[in-house]
């Protein structure tokens, strides 16, 4: 069989943005945004090589249980269909799917058994000659079970102590003495928040087109993490990574959920592999609610001492999260009190109990923006038991050695976002009493902030950078653009990195087969992918200079000692820009066809062993209550962040705005709702998950506070795209407040839980 490859797609950059000199601080669109509007870029599920055939899943509507029958023969019958995948015939792995080696390795539901352990798990897959063919047979297997009790919620058994949360971070911390430090203080703030489940909900839905060639296999699929995928596959399948290629162009927005291959992707090349022919399976928004990540729901319990001077004595902050009964993922709520507020004691704890779900997974600032939530209600509700105004309060009390590690920021511009956010915002005039501020249509106002931080982390990875004989350049490296325009900021240090005009450069991106960039995730891609990028570019400019340096026919020939620098495909003295010499020429004198380096990123242990690196931000929003019916409304939000060098200050704004979205999101809108019963989630639909939408944050500012960090790296970059979340859900919760008087402390904030409290 011979496979149809998908063309990789070409990205065009507007002329009217080909800047000369430095790309990086240009405010570039999209390199792939034409192609995105027109409807050229081509997602995995637009892929239909020949041949091709459509898999459905049929999924578990009971929580817990197996299933006990499935007509097969139904669905068989059904004009068009193929093949239906079940534990009995679906083609053999060479890995337990229940192996787990390493915390990154998730558990997968791939049909080993009959055994169902939560709603929504696929439990058969029809293949079929046409989608809607597929669709029929999957409902024609009318499963049956033997269904247990589903465990339910917060409460749903006995509570343990993880061994770790998120990813290797130790349960419990615990710095100086908070029992004391309670004791002795003056007021006491002792409040329990509880936050809901979040289910991931990109647009683009998990998609794969698979292709088997013998043991070649060629998939079309979302991922945050090409390499990673590739490695999972490999091991699953028994077949070396090198055989899989995967192609991962575009993605409709991940959030964490396509950081790992997921099951059902998974299942669409088992069914390929069962079929013997290309098969593409697309989940439906419903398939979401479960095999593919969530965020856990938390309960968490915050204790706060302060002193008469309005200084914090203590903080502890105990969360309570869920996994599924199958796998570890513990969110890692209280670790948000690591890093912000300054209190001779410290302590956080997690236990978490089992329910009948989908493992959590990584979604958008997991821990952070869950904890935060809860944290900046209760500085808020600190604030106002000690008199003070929420701002004064945080000015006071942040800190200026990161509490839990001791260590210095590596910089920390914080009090710039706190000034300059607030003078945007006008928190001058706010009254300090809740329940003080009308407009003209009678609705209650309220104004509420919240502090936001989020680590600088970096991971690994690796770029190839080429100089060619005509003077252009090519960067490769399989970074992820998720939407948030990774393709696009990466370029820019890609030019600048080899000295290039942007529009003299070919960026390869998004397969697996280019060097392994990572994952993109944690914040991490532009710095990580970045550096990498950086450094394949120094090396190829070192390479040019030595060539150039050392060539008595060049104009910079002896210039060794004086340096020279890259721009525009040049090289140009460095004490006397007279003398220049261009990268063709360089090359033909040398009779190179072209001049690679690679070039790698990641952390330096030494920076980071010295040095504690976030990047910061503080969020002012303003909401408006209706007095009778409690609707509430965010009319304004004004965001001052801080996060060091920005690559490309248009993708930067957007990706916190995505954040901010999120963070009002949470405190009032999204919620997955399980049926207590049966265990299913009851709005597993885009109707009913209720996500914002324009209206519903009419006025969105982001101030960027110039921070530069000499420490994260070397290009000073820290990421942008889970901060915005943090410090955002607490601004618009104490809001609220602010507005109506009430302390509503259960997440999102419903009408309600207005409603009800002004009556009581
Ligand atoms: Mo993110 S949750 O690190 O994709």
């Amino acid at each position: 069989m011979t496979l149809e490859m998908t063309p990789e797609p070409r990205l065009a950059q507007a002329p009217a943005h080909a800047r000369h000199g430095s790309n990086i601080g240009q405010p570039l669109t999209r390199r792939d945004g034409v192609l995105k509007v027109r409807g050229e870029a081509r997602y995995a599920a637009d892929n239909h090589p020949p041949g091709m055939l459509h898999a459905v899943m049929a999924v578990s509507s009971v929580a817990l249980g197996r299933v006990s029958f499935l007509d097969v023969e139904a669905a068989k019958a059904h004009p068009g269909v193929v093949e239906v995948m079940t534990p009995a015939n679906r083609p053999a792995l060479t890995e337990d799917p229940d192996a787990k080696t390493n915390p990154f390795m998730f558990r997968l539901d791939l049909l080993q058994n009959d055994r169902v352990r939560y709603a929504n798990q696929p439990i058969a897959v029809v293949i079929a000659q046409t989608l809607e063919a597929a669709t029929e047979g999957a409902a024609l297997l009318s499963p049956r079970y033997e269904v247990l009790p589903a465990r339910v919620g917060l409460d749903a058994g006995e509570s343990f102590v993880p061994a770790a949360v998120g990813v290797g971070n130790p349960s419990e911390i615990k710095r100086g003495d908070v029992e004391a430090g309670l004791a002795s203080a003056s007021k006491r703030i002792d409040a329990t928040y509880e936050t809901s489940a979040q289910y991931h909900n990109a647009m683009e839905p998990h998609a794969i087109v698979a292709a088997w060639d013998g043991d070649n296999l060629s998939i079309d699929t979302p991922s945050q993490g090409l390499a990673m995928a590739q490695g999972r596959l490999a091991g699953l399948f028994g077949i070396s990574p090198d055989r899989i290629h995967i192609r991962s162009p575009f993605l409709g927005g991940g959030f964490g959920s396509k950081g790992f291959i997921s099951g059902p992707q998974v299942l669409g090349v088992l069914a390929a592999r069962l079929a013997g022919k290309p098969v593409k399976l697309v989940l439906r928004r419903e398939h979401m609610y479960g095999p593919v990540g969530h965020r856990s729901a938390s309960r968490q319990r915050l204790r706060i001492g302060l002193d008469g001077d309005g200084r914090l004595t203590a903080i502890d902050h105990h969360a309570r999260v869920a996994s599924s009964s199958f796998d570890d993922f513990f969110e890692p709520a209280a670790d948000a009190s690591h890093t912000l507020y300054a209190s001779p004691a410290i302590a956080t704890s997690h236990d978490a109990v089992r329910v009948d779900t989908g493992t959590p997974l990584f979604m958008r600032a997991p821990g952070e923006a869950t904890g935060s939530i809860a944290l900046e209600s209760a500085i808020d509700e600190a604030a106002w038991a000690c008199g003070m105004d929420p701002l004064t309060f945080r000015i006071k009390n942040y800190a200026e050695f990161e509490p839990i590690s001791g260590k210095p920021f590596s910089s920390k511009a914080l009090r710039q976002c706190y000034a300059q956010g607030a003078e945007r915002f006008g928190w001058a005039r706010r009254p300090h009493p809740p329940r003080q501020m009308r407009d003209e249509a009678g609705l209650l106002v309220g104004w509420g902030m919240g502090t936001a931080t989020f680590p600088a982390l970096m991971f690994a990875a690796e770029a190839r950078a080429v100089v060619r004989g005509d003077g252009s350049g090519l960067m490769e490296i399989g970074a992820h653009d998720m939407g948030q325009g990774a393709w696009t900021a990466l370029a820019q240090i890609a030019a600048d990195g080899l000295g290039l005009d942007i529009d003299q450069l070919e960026f390869r991106s998004g397969t697996s087969d280019l060097p392994d960039a990572g994952i993109a995730g944690g914040s991490a891609h532009t710095a990580t992918a970045g550096m990498a990028i950086h450094h394949a570019g120094a090396a190829v400019i070192a390479k040019l200079s030595d060539l150039a340096t050392g060539d008595e026919r060049s104009p910079l020939f002896g210039a060794g000692n004086a340096g020279v620098v890259a721009r525009g495909g040049r090289l140009f003295r460095r004490d006397d820009e007279a003398r220049s010499d261009s990268y063709a020429d360089i090359l033909k004198r040398a009779s190179l066809a072209q001049i690679e380096a690679s070039g790698k990123g990641a952390a330096d242990p030494a920076a980071q062993s010295t040095y504690a690196m976030h990047a910061h931000g503080a969020v002012f929003a303003e909401v408006k209550v209706d007095p009778d019916l409690g609707q509430i409304r965010v009319t304004r939000m004004v965001g001052a962040f801080a996060a060091g060098r920005v690559i490309n200050p248009r993708m930067v704004r957007s990706q916190i705005f995505g954040g901010m979205i999120w963070g009002m999101s949470f405190a009032l809108h999204e919620q997955a709702v399980t049926d207590r019963r049966s265990g299913r989630i009851l709005n597993a639909n885009l109707a009913e998950y209720r996500v914002p939408v324009n209206a519903d944050v009419p006025s969105l500012e982001v101030l960027m506070i110039e921070e530069h960090d000499p420490h994260v790296n070397a290009l000073g970059i820290k990421g942008v795209g889970e901060i915005g979340i943090t410090g955002s859900a607490g601004a618009v919760a104490n809001a609220v407040w602010h507005a109506t008087g009430i302390r509503v402390r259960r997440f999102p904030i419903g009408i309600d839980d207005l409603v009800t409290a002004g009556s009581g």
